[in-house]
């Protein structure tokens, strides 16, 4: 049994629920759990099997997943970080809470993905990271230039905020020993805890570091600091453990992942089928058959009216994303990307999330076609 979330075209994305995650959080409390705790620890040892990997490490949310995985890594001020602009906007703040100074670059036009050639082109003397993000959860493949990159000191931590449960050829996203990944388990993902990211970290090492610097740089673990009338902080650290809370709704959610994974496939063949016979719309190429898609984004002409004259009809789209180049904020790092630039002004995000029916999205697709006649 799987509990529909309200809202149905009217709500732009969402995950699915199974029902035993209320029951979980519930258990936590009782159980008196409620920061990091054996529920946590849990959660990440799950994680870890799933992906068949030694070290998956828990923290508050993706976006500093990505902030830890960029310290861990040693990037710093004056590092340049190769990235899309097409992101999220926390990708850039990751990358600028560490005082290095974000690249941008171009996408692919039908991925929305970033392309090895783009990434080899912006690579300076100090470049000391490149950052792919899994557009749509589709995986990036970068296995012809990691090898280069890694020997020249760069390393690879993507952003697969959206991309749990994707595969490379067969090859889980989070698994490939040359890459840090960055999960997000937020309300709108594949996976969700409520709120929620990972790490999977390339060596012993750097999971140590990030579990300490998730817990305030103090060197000692939970039961450690139990037994002891003091504790060391030996480095930088943030307040950012996954809670026993979220982990509790994680771990439910993962053990039903079959199941999300067919249902948004599911429906972005119905999508897909639906959308082929509507003139001047293109579809992301999200190669479904390693994906788990997070969204469903289409470009098409006169997007903002389009846009509005949806959203007047009760449909519930979105812009994912306004360019970072072009944001207030990241002004000293702009830089012209035509692509990005056209991308910015033509896409458009159709309702996506597990509670939406085969009529709903008979709806949206109805909704696009009138807005596109005018
Ligand atoms: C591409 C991308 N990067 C980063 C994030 C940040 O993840 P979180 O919201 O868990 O901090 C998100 C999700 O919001 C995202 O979609």
């Amino acid at each position: 049994m799987t509990i529909a979330l309200p809202g149905g075209a009217s709500r732009n994305a969402g995950p699915i629920l199974y029902g035993p995650e209320i029951k979980a959080v519930t258990d936590a409390l009782l159980a008196g759990h409620y920061g990091h705790g054996p529920i946590t620890e849990r959660f990440e040892t799950d994680l870890a099997n799933y992906l068949g990997v030694p070290d998956v490490v828990c923290v508050a949310t993706g976006t500093v997943a990505m902030q830890l995985a960029l310290l861990t890594a040693g990037i710093g001020p004056g590092d340049e970080v190769i990235v899309p602009s097409l992101t999220f906007c926390s990708t850039i703040q990751a990358i600028i809470a560490t005082g290095a100074n974000p690249v941008f670059i171009e996408v692919d036009k039908s991925s929305l993905c970033v392309r090895a050639d783009d990434i080899l082109a912006a690579v300076t003397s100090t470049t000391r990271a490149v950052m792919p993000v899994l557009y749509s959860g589709r995986a990036v493949d970068l296995t012809g230039i990691q090898e280069h990159l890694n020997d020249s000191g760069i390393h690879i931590i993507e952003d697969a905020a959206q991309a749990f449960g994707s595969n490379l050829d067969g090859r889980l996203v989070g698994t490939n020993r040359r890459i840090m990944t960055c999960f997000s388990f937020g309300p709108m993902k594949n996976l969700t805890c409520g709120e929620g990211g990972a790490i999977v970290p390339r060596t012993p090492e750097q999971a140590e570091k990030l579990r300490r610097m998730r817990t305030t740089g103090i060197a000692q673990t939970l039961a450690q600091r139990a037994e002891a009338t003091t504790y060391d902080v030996i480095g930088f650290g943030v307040r950012a453990h996954l809670q026993s809370m979220n982990a509790a709704i994680g771990s439910v959610q993962l053990a039903n992942f079959d199941q999300a994974r067919m249902i948004r496939q599911q429906l972005w063949h119905r999508y897909a089928a639906a959308l082929a016979d509507l003139p001047n719309v293109e579809l992301t190429d999200v190669d479904i058959d390693h994906t788990v898609p997070f969204n469903c984004v289409v470009q098409i002409p006169d997007r903002n009216r389009i846009f509005h004259q949806m959203r007047a009809a009760g449909i519930g789209v979105g812009v994912h994303y306004p360019p970072n180049h072009l944001q207030p904020a990241f002004e000293q790092w702009t830089t012209s990307l035509p692509a990005t630039e056209e991308i910015g002004q033509r896409i458009l995000t159709l309702p996506f999330h597990p509670s939406l029916s085969s009529d709903d999205i008979d709806r949206v697709v109805a909704a696009l076609h009138d807005a596109l006649a005018g």
